[in-house]
């Protein structure tokens, strides 16, 4: 991300950004009262903050392949765990958004795009009652969070391979999808096409949660499209990630929403 880039957008959605005096749809009020302003109380989150930390204090080092990067050439490169573990992965403050919104909601059928080191996948799949799918194109990353994942949890698969192939296989038989967060290949035409696949095995409650919608110009223009989309309705944009609603019960309504 350019500095400029994070300098503006970060100001554009600071004085965009409203709280819950602003808030009179009662879906979001209530959305906005009970998980994205509430204290997260599960127990069961500071365990896998515990985990974070073991991977902080990592002294491994893993080949991670930059498939994100769009580049056709492989862009295999080294990098210390403990970096991914500190800056390549979502923010526990978001992660337990995402951990509590399934529960608020219900939500059973769980897909994730980019597992990574498997940190984020706790918390999707906290609930027992959940199904969980991660993908994750890099070798030494799945094997990573096979590992942490076959310990700790009965209700994750986690699908090896570049997102491109592995997504519309995996969607050809899957049921439908509840909640599905993309957290992997951050360019235009990706975010898009992935959007349009998961669509298909959208119903109406599903949420779709995409991280880093600021990130760069190409994710503004993502997010602008996703907003814009005729079968969205409500969209939450909290700067790090922006939350999408298709339910057609909805106003078509764009929150931009402080935390
Ligand atoms: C930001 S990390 C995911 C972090 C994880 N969701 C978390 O919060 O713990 C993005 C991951 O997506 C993977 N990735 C990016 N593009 C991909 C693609 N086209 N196919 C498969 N994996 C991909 C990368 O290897 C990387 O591990």
């Amino acid at each position: 991300m350019s500095e400029f880039h994070r300098i503006k957008s970060y100001i554009s959605y600071w004085l965009d950004a409203v709280n819950i005096h602003s808030l009179h749809a009662p879906f979001v009020y209530e959305l906005y009262r009970k998980v994205l302003k509430q204290k997260h109380q599960n127990p069961a989150y500071a365990a896998i903050e515990n985990i974070r930390e073991k991977f902080r204090a990592s002294r491994h080092y893993v080949e991670v392949d930059d498939l994100g990067s769009g580049s056709q050439k492989s862009t295999a490169s080294t990098r210390r765990v403990s970096d991914i573990a500190t800056y390549g992965i979502t923010r526990r403050k978001y992660s337990e958004i995402m951990a509590d919104m399934i529960d608020y909601m219900d939500y059973r059928q769980i897909v994730e795009l980019g597992t990574s080191l498997g940190i984020n996948t706790l918390y999707l799949s906290a609930k027992p009652n959940t199904q969980v799918t991660t993908f994750e194109g890099s070798a030494s990353l799945v094997n990573i969070a096979n590992e942490l994942l076959e310990d700790q949890r009965k209700n994750v698969t986690v699908i090896e391979g570049n997102i491109d192939k592995t997504l519309p296989l995996f969607l050809e038989s899957s049921p439908k999808l509840d909640f599905i967060y993309f957290d992997a290949n951050h360019q235009y035409r990706a975010t898009l096409r992935y959007f349009d696949l998961c669509l298909q095995q959208g119903h109406d409650q599903t949420c779709f949660v995409f991280d880093d919608i600021h990130l760069s110009e190409e994710m503004e223009r993502a997010w602008d499209w996703i907003k814009n989309h005729y079968q969205v309705t409500l969209t939450l944009d909290l700067y790090q990630i922006g939350i999408v609603f298709i339910n057609p019960e909805l106003r078509k309504q764009h929150y931009v929403l402080e935390l």
